[in-house]
């Protein structure tokens, strides 16, 4: 059997600094796990923009096509703020996702012990937590048609968004989330806003239906997503995995995020319909952008794109266990107190570099 394929791409700003570190995991999996990967790099964003006048090539996108997994680290910078819409930095992240039809957003919120008091909440919230959020990815109210800002025809203008669900569109999503569910907590609550949109409604019909059909063991619940969206900051240590619309899923998982503390811890997964092989369609990266502040100082938090080439173990490799011990090397290293600059309060703890995370993770992992 050849060696399943990785894409990397690291794409701006911190991205080649934080994907370094990864690279060094992955040679560490190879030499000591028998866990070899053929693994290509190519450009992104404003690298690819830079290299060819395009953020993403059609070579570039046939290889992530092909690929058993994308690892993506960041694109964007002030360097590319004016640039046309069609080449600004972010069209070829939109462009994988929607090509490759990632139509399932993976965002866990996990929260490591030595982390917690890092949180807004109390410790007792949110310590152990470990929720996983699905988002729906490419649909939903930010593609449905009609949209556009319009004249009203009194005079005024209109700005209208449409917000468009099919049946199959539901349950391929819910049909993510419990399959995850089945291998977590056996948990899914679904989110909408059935009391008040059509949308909502056929949403919570169709995740019902999966369910009843073909996941009927997995314990479903419903919720309105406001009432979801306080549930969350109250007590979420109540969810196990919560399936929403994209719209709601943007805003329910960036709060969620950040009951957890930092930006550079947070990974991320988008996944798509199964290929030839049984592996998902999959782009892993860590949820923060390109950090232009800190880019190129060695500042970086490099433990949110190694987590997520751990979600890349664990979902497209099916490497659970080596994903665990990724993590609990990860889990170590804070224990013991190493950290980067983001991860450090008013304390005068002093930071190690983005390469001294890396070398710790590696030592712990040995
Ligand atoms: P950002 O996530 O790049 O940075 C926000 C803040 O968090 C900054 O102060 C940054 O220094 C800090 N931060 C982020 N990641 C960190 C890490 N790993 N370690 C330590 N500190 C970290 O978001 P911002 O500033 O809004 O956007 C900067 C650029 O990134 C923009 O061009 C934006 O379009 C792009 N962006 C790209 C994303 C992506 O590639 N998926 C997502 C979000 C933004
Ligand atoms: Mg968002």
């Amino acid at each position: 059997m050849p060696n399943p394929s990785l894409l990397i791409l690291p794409g701006d700003g911190i991205g080649p600094e934080v994907m370094a570190e990864v690279r060094r995991i992955i040679d560490w999996f190879g030499a000591n796990r028998d866990l070899a990967f053929d693994v290509s790099e190519g450009l992104v964003g404003g690298a690819s923009y830079d290299a060819h006048g395009t953020p993403l090539t059609d070579e570039t996108m046939a290889e992530a096509q092909e690929a058993d997994a994308v690892l993506l680290g960041a694109v964007g910078g002030p360097q590319y703020d004016d640039l046309d819409f069609p080449v600004k930095p972010e069209r070829g992240l939109l462009r994988l996702r929607k090509e490759m039809d990632l139509y399932a957003n993976l965002r866990p919120a996990q929260c490591f012990d030595a982390l917690a008091d890092f949180s807004s909440l109390k410790r007792d919230v949110v310590a152990g937590l470990d929720l996983m959020i699905v988002r729906e990815l490419t649909s939903g109210i930010y593609f449905g048609e009609p949209r556009g800002i319009m004249d009203d025809n009194e005079g005024g203008r209109v700005g209208i968004n449409t917000q468009r669900y099919t049946t199959e569109e539901i349950r391929r999503v819910a049909r993510s989330a419990f399959e995850l569910a089945r291998r977590r907590g056996n948990k899914v609550c679904s989110m909408e806003k059935a009391n008040v949109m059509e949308s909502g409604i056929l949403w919570r019909e169709e995740v019902q239906w999966v369910h009843d059909n073909e996941y009927p063991d997995v314990d479903l619940s419903h919720m309105y997503a406001d009432a979801g969206a306080m549930q969350i900051v109250r007590w979420p240590k109540q969810f196990d995995v919560i399936v929403t619309d994209n719209l709601f899923g943007d805003l329910l998982s960036d709060a969620a995020a950040m009951l957890t503390g930092s930006l550079g811890m947070l990974p991320s997964a988008s996944l798509g319909a199964p290929m030839a092989n049984g592996r998902p369609k999959a782009l892993y990266e860590p949820v923060h952008g390109s950090a232009p502040d800190i880019a190129g100082q060695g500042k970086a938090n490099p433990i949110a794109c190694i987590l997520s080439f751990a979600m890349a173990l664990r979902y497209s490799f099916d490497k659970g266990d080596e994903a665990d011990r990724l993590e609990k090397a990860v889990e170590q290293v804070l224990a013991d107190g190493v950290r980067t600059g983001d991860l450090i309060g008013e304390d005068g703890t002093k930071p190690v570099s983005t390469s001294g995370m890396g070398d710790a993770i590696l030592a712990a992992l040995d």
